[in-house]
């Protein structure tokens, strides 16, 4: 595992952008994890600023996203489908039948979760996954004291997941309790993941998933036994790892 230390948000977007085109210049019909939230803006903008140049092509891509919100449709403003159209889908050439999420209408969890686990294991395994983390260390949607050996599942959101989301939402009322997410036994299948941390508040989670023991009570710690994990966090999510590690331009390798 190699932890990169980014300036800023800006200079996260730019590292974690050029890891993803690699990846794609390396195998163009490559699978590729996608997240949403606040953490990938910046990278998805970067990576449409280098395809309207025409420096990258997506058009053998496929996309699995690592998970929705259980009862929102894709036309849904919330919806992380919306959210994937807006910031990344709509602007490059992503094929629609090449971009797969969790369908968020599918009321029975077992037939969404089955078709779910069926689409990516479908796909020969995921080959760079991209994740963010949550202030308390869960990676899709896999809160503390999930189970480390889940496919596919559905959760309930924890009350600090719904005060996190409540920033997207009108109201907290209106953020969904359920959520449909790629388990950690999926996340863990990656061939490569690259995991990205801005600002004070993933300081603890990422000190935690990486300095800390390997406990379902951080869903980010069980990374630590995957063999392929890049980490690119600015300063201020490196905070506590900084008192305790140099981090140098070549990466901290773990
Ligand atoms: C999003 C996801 C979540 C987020 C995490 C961090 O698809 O799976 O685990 O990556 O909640 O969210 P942000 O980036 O908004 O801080």
């Amino acid at each position: 595992m190699r932890i990169y230390k980014a300036k800023d948000y800006n200079d996260l977007s730019r590292k974690a952008a050029n890891i993803i085109s690699a990846q794609i210049i390396m195998k163009p019909d490559a699978v590729i994890g996608l997240a949403t939230g606040a953490s990938p803006i910046g990278t998805y903008k970067q990576l449409i600023e280098w395809y309207n140049k025409g420096d990258l092509d997506f058009s053998e891509i496929r996309t699995v996203n690592l998970d929705e919100y259980k009862g929102l449709s894709p036309d849904d403003v919330q919806s992380y489908a919306y959210f994937m159209k807006t910031n990344l889908l709509s602007h490059v050439n992503i094929l629609p039948e090449n971009a797969n999420i969790p369908n968020g209408l599918e009321e029975d969890p077992e037939v969404e979760c089955k078709r779910y686990d069926k689409v990516l294991h479908s796909m020969g395994g995921i080959d760079l996954q991209l994740l963010g983390i949550g202030g308390n260390g869960h990676i899709g949607f896999n809160e503390p004291g999930n189970n480390f050996d889940k496919e596919t599942h559905c959760v309930t959101l924890t009350e600090a997941t719904i005060d996190a989301n409540a920033r997207f939402f009108e109201s907290r009322d209106d953020v969904p309790k359920y959520a449909y997410t790629m388990g950690i036994k999926n996340i863990m299948q990656a061939k490569s993941i690259l995991l990205i941390a801005s600002g004070e508040e993933k300081a603890q989670a990422l000190y935690d998933s990486f300095y800390g023991p390997i406990t379902p009570n951080v869903p980010g710690s069980i990374l630590q036994i995957h063999n392929h994990v890049t980490v690119v966090a600015d300063e201020a999510a490196l905070s506590l790892i900084l008192k305790e590690h140099e981090i140098t331009t070549g990466g901290h390798v773990l």
